[in-house]
């Protein structure tokens, strides 16, 4: 029985992981759950799933969680903030960690998890982006195992097969599209008109990011950095029917592909069982239901901020850190009702302005340039007002 830590239980992605690890009871079962501030739904948790240890981000989220569980359950430990994913991180009793956290709060727990020689099985795309190369570094030097959740990701995984880069021709991430694939004015949309995802149903950030597209730029950044493929040998295809994830096509032209109908649940189950496989919750693909399947190149001139993540991608340092500080801190606006849609597009490109680039930067300058770079979108957010 393997033994899983999920920071970021109260997510979409971390609820899903519950889902998939009840469906195989018999292999997996949870050791450790973290979320933020949703104590209702952790106390839940808690009560279905019997964690040994919770982590919450503060005091005050641990007095509310321990007032709602104290008569229902007693032998369980509650940790708080950054000291307390660390410790369920590294802790003997995970087998496996699941980082489904939003943003980049997880990174020193990733890091120990990684010198500790932990399964990590990784949804944060954030973290890839911003710390890409002091990762994966870390994952060379303890040959660690990190496996992708993102769809994109665990198809390139099946496809690429640990085979060597130099017989990748290029890689192919496809895009659902989003909402607004056929929009041409940005200008008057709204949040809830952002947030209503033709395919998946995710976190209200990566659903505004799915709009934006920047959530493929994220994941060309994620992929690069991950399967060490340069930026400029990875495409972006949009594919409204969202069953194709993924694509590798060879030096002698041939293309694999991975294929599953959009459900999240089937990737997590991967990275959790790799490399065995086990009947999924996922419903059968039947092509022959599935008459069109339609591909189509992205719009970087309506969808700007696609192009800006291949900049990035290419240009490292810091950039991709501060392109996903200003993002994530714009799209933030946006959802509080702050800034317009087509904002977000325009800060990022004025905050990477401000920065000047430095090459290997070491991971606490990242963690403080992610800081400046928000404060700094912050700046212009209140001047858009
Ligand atoms: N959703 C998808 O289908 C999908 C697909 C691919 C990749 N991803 C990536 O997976 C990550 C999570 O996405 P999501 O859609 O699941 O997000 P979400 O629904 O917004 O959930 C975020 C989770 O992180 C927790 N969290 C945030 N900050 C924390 C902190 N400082 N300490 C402990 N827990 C913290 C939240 O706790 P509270 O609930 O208490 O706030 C919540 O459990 C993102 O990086 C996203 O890009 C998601």
């Amino acid at each position: 029985m393997k033994k899983i830590a999920i920071l970021g239980s109260t997510g979409s992605i971390g609820k899903s992981t519950l889902e998939v690890i009840k469906h195989l009871d018999n292999e997996f079962s949870v050791f450790a759950l973290a979320a933020k501030s949703n104590y209702h739904l952790l106390a839940q948790q808690i009560l279905e799933t019997n964690p040994k240890v919770v982590v919450t981000s503060d005091k005050k989220t641990k007095d509310e969680l321990f007032r709602l569980i104290k008569h229902k359950k007693k032998n369980i430990t509650i940790l708080t903030g950054e000291q307390g994913l660390i410790e369920i991180a590294t802790a003997s009793n995970t087998d496996i960690l699941v980082i489904a956290m939003s943003g980049i709060a997880g990174i020193s727990a990733l890091i120990k998890a990684i010198e500790k020689r932990k399964r990590i099985a990784f949804s944060t795309k954030e973290l890839l982006v911003s710390f890409g190369d002091i990762i994966m570094a870390k994952v060379k030097k303890y040959n660690a195992e990190i496996l992708p959740i993102d769809s994109e990701l665990v198809g390139l995984h099946q496809c690429l097969d640990n085979r060597s880069a130099n017989d990748v021709k290029e890689i192919i991430i496809t895009a659902s599209g989003g909402p607004f694939r056929n929009y041409t004015n940005f200008g008057n949309i709204t949040v809830a008109d952002a947030l209503k995802h033709p395919v998946w149903k995710m976190g209200r950030k990566i659903t505004v990011d799915s709009a934006t597209l920047a959530n493929k730029g994220l994941e060309v950044i994620e992929s690069s950095r991950l399967f060490s493929i340069p930026s400029d040998k990875i495409k972006v295809l949009i594919h409204p029917q969202s069953i194709v994830h993924s694509m590798v096509k060879f030096v002698d032209n041939t293309v694999m592909s991975a294929l599953s109908l959009p459900d999240m649940r089937v990737c997590i189950q991967y990275a959790l069982t790799y490399p065995n496989r086990k009947p999924s919750l996922v419903g059968n693909l039947d092509l022959s239901e599935h008459k069109m399947l339609e591909f189509y190149r992205p719009n970087f001139i309506r969808f700007p901020l696609l192009r800006t993540a291949y900049q990035v991608a290419k240009t490292g340092g810091i950039e991709p850190c501060i392109f996903n500080a200003a993002n994530e801190t714009a799209v933030n606006a946006f959802l509080e009702g702050k800034i317009k849609f087509d904002k977000i597009s325009e800060i990022v490109k004025k905050v990477l302005s401000h920065f000047t680039n430095i090459k290997n930067p070491s991971l606490p300058a990242l963690i403080q340039y992610d800081k400046q770079a928000a404060e700094y979108t912050e700046k212009l957010i209140n001047i858009c007002q």
